[in-house]
């Protein structure tokens, strides 16, 4: 039974802490949250002890640690970790900035720790069947991607304060995604962005709706329409087009259709929110992780080095949109 410690006990900490404590082959250790309260309340909603630093969640009877706390706090949690020996799954991005992110990429080599990101949609069906398609030749050459995700919510003005901003919170996981299903490393972007739906963004240099073009070496071209709302619940589609036929992802997990009728036409399967879309991954993401720390080996499991890269896009995307120019990528990512 392997013993597992959740750093963060806020929105994706709950998630991570009802699966753990549901799983079969592990349970909670520590729950450690700065915030006494928070930490205290999902303990004893889920077990595991309640605890304030994460020194006292990284000890002997841990065996694997799982990062869900404030982005900012990523790079001193993950450090503590690798430290201490413990295997971890950090939730995206890896750290605050790339600098950070990339030693603890290093360390991680350094010590041949078990180590990954989450990036919960590669464990989503519809997304790895897209992948395989792809790779099967189904739609013959490539020639675009097309991916849109607006969330039912924007997220507070002092979650932005800790965060990666839309490019890096929203953005990583979708430029992550291009790089799984492509398998290609983009060479140039160029995106713009915007704080239309809270304007306070803008005073800490953040926006909420944004737009980015990506070129693949293949010739691909990838468009991402990112925004922190959609009315009408969480809305993400991803679309591969190639010389022969398309594939599109649907809304929800499993089982939608569209209907056709006089007054229009109307999807059914949309989900409330990001959660309801990709609830069964956050448990798979889990199983992969348990099994890496028990094999000690990684297959399956997003790596360090994937969320730097993804990371790195993030920020060339920030820069593009400050700066109003295309950035050109060196082959070496
Ligand atoms: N994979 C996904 O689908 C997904 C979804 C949501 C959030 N996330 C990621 O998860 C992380 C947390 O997001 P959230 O929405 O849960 O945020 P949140 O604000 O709801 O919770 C973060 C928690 O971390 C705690 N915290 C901050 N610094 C800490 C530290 N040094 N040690 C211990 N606890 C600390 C805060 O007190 C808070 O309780 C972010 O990096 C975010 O990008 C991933």
């Amino acid at each position: 039974m392997l013993r597992i410690s959740i750093v963060g006990a806020g929105a994706i900490g709950r998630i991570h802490a009802h699966n753990v404590a549901r799983h079969n082959g592990a349970r909670l250790a520590y729950i450690c949250d700065v915030n006494p309260e928070a930490a205290s309340a999902l303990a004893s909603e889920h077990g595991g002890r309640a605890v304030g630093s994460i020194g006292d969640a990284v000890g002997d009877d841990v065996d694997g640690v799982i990062i869900a706390s404030s982005t900012a706090s990523h790079g001193d949690v993950a450090n503590a970790c690798i430290a201490a020996g413990k295997p971890f799954l950090c939730e995206k991005p890896l750290a605050s900035d790339l600098s950070t992110a990339a030693k603890i990429v290093e360390s991680v080599r350094a010590a041949n720790l078990v180590a990954g990101m989450a990036f919960n949609r590669r464990f989503d069906p519809q997304y790895a069947g897209i992948k395989t398609a792809v790779a099967n030749g189904e739609i013959g050459k490539m020639e675009c991607i097309l991916i849109t995700s607006r969330t039912a919510s924007a997220p507070t003005l002092d979650f932005i304060k800790t965060s990666g901003g839309l490019f890096g919170e929203k953005g990583s996981h979708f430029y992550d995604l291009v790089r799984w299903i492509t398998g290609e490393h983009p060479i140039e972007l160029f995106a713009m962005g915007a704080a239309l739906i809270n304007p306070s963004f803008a005073d800490v240099g953040e926006v909420d709706t944004a737009m980015t073009s990506m070129r693949l070496p293949s010739g691909t071209l990838c468009q991402f329409d990112f925004s922190w709302r959609a009315a009408y619940g969480q809305d993400e589609r991803l679309e591969v087009c190639g010389s022969k036929g398309m594939l599109q992802t649907q809304q929800a997990p499993s089982g939608p259709f569209t209907r056709f009728a006089a007054s229009g036409m109307t999807h059914s399967g949309l989900m409330p929110t990001w959660f309801e879309r990709f609830e069964e991954t956050y448990k798979v993401e889990l199983d992969v992780f348990f099994e890496a720390i028990a094999s000690e080996g990684r297959d399956g499991l997003p790596t360090l080095a994937d969320g730097l890269a993804a990371q790195q896009l993030a920020d060339m995307a920030k820069q593009s949109a400050r700066d109003g120019a295309p950035v050109l990528i060196p082959a070496s990512g």
